[in-house]
């Protein structure tokens, strides 16, 4: 019990709550990789690799991120990118916050309806698969503003292991050759020509990237406008028109990454700094966060029916607010201080019970339903400086819309499809928006991306985030949880097996064989729905705790080939 306000709504539960409701899964002789000084954690350890050399070069995390940004869109090209866009949170060793949106935006020729036939239906696949499904990339953009920002070493000492990465070729893993093949007939479908993933890729094979090592040595030479405005603008926008697409070079001229000001909230003895629209990340959680703080989760325990219960209806009432109120600021007015205010949170939340589930029908607001592709990427940095990143990155779907610009060498996104196409009809990935995020030029579309910096007593405790298309901000959600509640290790709050919730459809996915019979048995006779087979992996977070003597602890996630490296 956190706060008094609530303690007699809740005593009636409190009583009635079982110890035995411990069914965590966890193994608790885990730990992830301890050290002293600086650590990066992300999707492939070759972007881990470079991002470190760059620390220990001397660089700092804003340094190191614009090396595991551009290392990532190498090693990783299912979601790394430079053909797609993201967020970075930052604290820097003297506390100062704040937040960089590098998010595309819509074509100067978008329209509302750009997606919709002429009986207003949505035409299939038109808004993921190929060119129209492109947004204005913004990660170069994004990129070079930290680096002005922030930046202490030149940039080409930043991009050389990079391009040379490219050069030299990257081995492909048991995951990605997997993925490859999952891949093979949209690859075909999107492009005129096959394309160099169009081959039977093995594991251990190297493939290659002499395409993208240009590209990047072209930016390192004449830095970020080569990508907006220079020669490699005008052949992305030749291929763009080329196959069918609508971006001009007006379009690449006018990118602007924008630096924002994160969204805070206490929780606890917490300050948990996270991602403003056009994310929703950071209005969500802090939503979902401050609906849960004043229940016991700690005595709850982890993954118990009663914990499982307090934040699937915390994250119902938020998921129901997200889509309705929440797109680009600035297209829209989003009243986000009232949506994260406590007055309107508890009254949220009053409608609880432990007694038995609400149904999503009766909780307000909103007609949004929210499942998104899977496919983002996201990693850590903290600095031997006491410099703390995190950063996350998309194309959105897997290797975003398949269309591969191989005079240049990378994928482009298909980022369009996170706007609502037509309001309250469900998209490909059964996302029903709303107005706030319809279509407009140059507007931002919205995300679920949740870079998070966590502080504890005014120090630094964590950097995380993770992909996962809607379960972004649910995955993020317990692994701070996990950590602060539960007592976990990083490694253990990563590997912790998660649910999700997002209040319509009406049920609650769990990871496969993960959670107890009794727990799942125990949640059905309180009238929730679930479903174990939906969702293979639920997130796939990487983290970095600062241990009590100071040292850091990498969390990297068993779901994929994440790595943490440091020293
Ligand atoms: N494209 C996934 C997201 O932005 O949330």
């Amino acid at each position: 019990m956190k706060n008094s306000y609530l303690l007699a709504l809740l005593f009636v539960s409190i009583i009635s709550c079982k110890k035995s409701e411990q069914t965590s899964l966890v193994d608790t002789s885990k730990r992830g990789l301890i050290v002293e000084q600086a650590m990066v954690v992300s999707a492939r350890e070759e972007a881990s690799k470079i991002g470190t050399a760059i620390l220990k070069k001397g660089g700092n995390a804003f340094d190191a991120m614009v090396a595991t940004e551009l290392a990532l869109a190498v090693a990783y090209p299912y979601a790394g990118n430079i053909g797609g866009g993201g967020f970075m949170v930052y604290r820097k060793e003297n506390g100062e916050i704040g937040a960089l949106d590098y998010r595309e935006k819509a074509p100067l020729a978008a329209s509302k309806d750009m997606y919709l036939d002429e009986d207003e239906n949505i035409i299939p696949g038109k808004s993921t698969l190929g060119a129209m499904a492109v947004g204005i990339p913004g990660t170069v953009a994004g990129v070079f503003a930290v680096h002005e920002k922030f930046g202490t070493l030149p940039i080409e000492t930043i991009l050389s292991p990079v391009i040379a990465l490219a050069k030299r070729g990257v081995i492909v893993t048991k995951k990605q050759e997997d993925r490859l093949q999952k891949y093979q007939e949209s690859f075909l479908k999107a492009n005129q020509d096959s394309i160099v993933f169009n081959a039977n890729w093995k594991t251990n094979d190297t493939i290659k990237y002499p395409e993208l090592a240009n590209t990047l040595t072209r930016i390192m030479t004449h830095g970020r406008d080569e990508f907006y405005k220079g020669e490699t603008a005008k052949r992305l926008v030749k291929f763009m028109q080329a196959n069918g697409g609508i971006m001009t070079e007006e379009d690449l001229a006018k990118y602007e990454a924008k630096w924002r000001t994160p969204v805070t909230f206490e929780y606890d003895d917490l300050k948990v700094i996270s991602m403003a629209p056009p994310s929703s990340g950071g209005v969500c959680l802090a939503q979902i966060m401050k609906m849960i703080e004043p229940y016991d989760l700690a005595n709850y325990g982890p993954n118990s029916i009663k914990s499982i219960q307090v934040i699937t209806e915390a994250e119902r009432r938020a998921y129901a607010d997200r889509s309705f109120y929440l797109g680009d600021p600035d297209f829209v007015s989003i009243p986000g201080e009232t949506l994260i205010s406590d007055n309107y949170l508890i009254d949220r939340m009053s409608s609880f019970s432990f007694e038995k589930a609400t149904l999503s029908s009766e909780v307000s607001h909103g007609s949004v339903q929210v499942v998104e592709s899977n496919e983002t990427t996201h990693y850590s940095i903290i600095d031997q400086f006491g410099n703390a990143i995190s950063a996350t990155t998309t194309l959105n779907g897997g290797y975003g819309s398949k269309l591969y610009c191989a005079d240049l060498g990378f994928f482009l996104n298909n980022e369009m499809d996170d706007f609502s196409s037509k309001p309250g009809v469900p998209n490909m990935f059964g996302l029903i928006g709303a107005e706030a995020n319809s279509i407009a030029p140059e507007k931002r579309m919205l995300s679920s991306m949740t870079p998070t910096i966590v502080e504890k007593d005014g120090k630094l405790l964590m950097s995380v985030g993770t992909p996962g298309g809607s379960t972004i901000i649910t995955s993020v959600l317990q692994t701070i949880l996990n950590v602060h509640e539960y007592n976990m290790t990083m490694q253990e709050a990563v590997n912790a097996p998660r649910f999700h919730h997002q209040w319509l459809p009406d049920v609650v996915l769990f990871e496969p064989n993960s959670f107890s019979k009794e727990t799942i048995l125990g949640l059905q006779n309180l009238g929730y729905s679930t479903n174990e087979d939906r969702a293979p992996v639920i997130g796939k977070v990487d983290g970095i705790l600062v241990l009590k003597n100071g040292k850091l602890e990498g969390g990297a996630d068993r779901r994929g080939d994440d790595t943490a490296i440091g020293f």
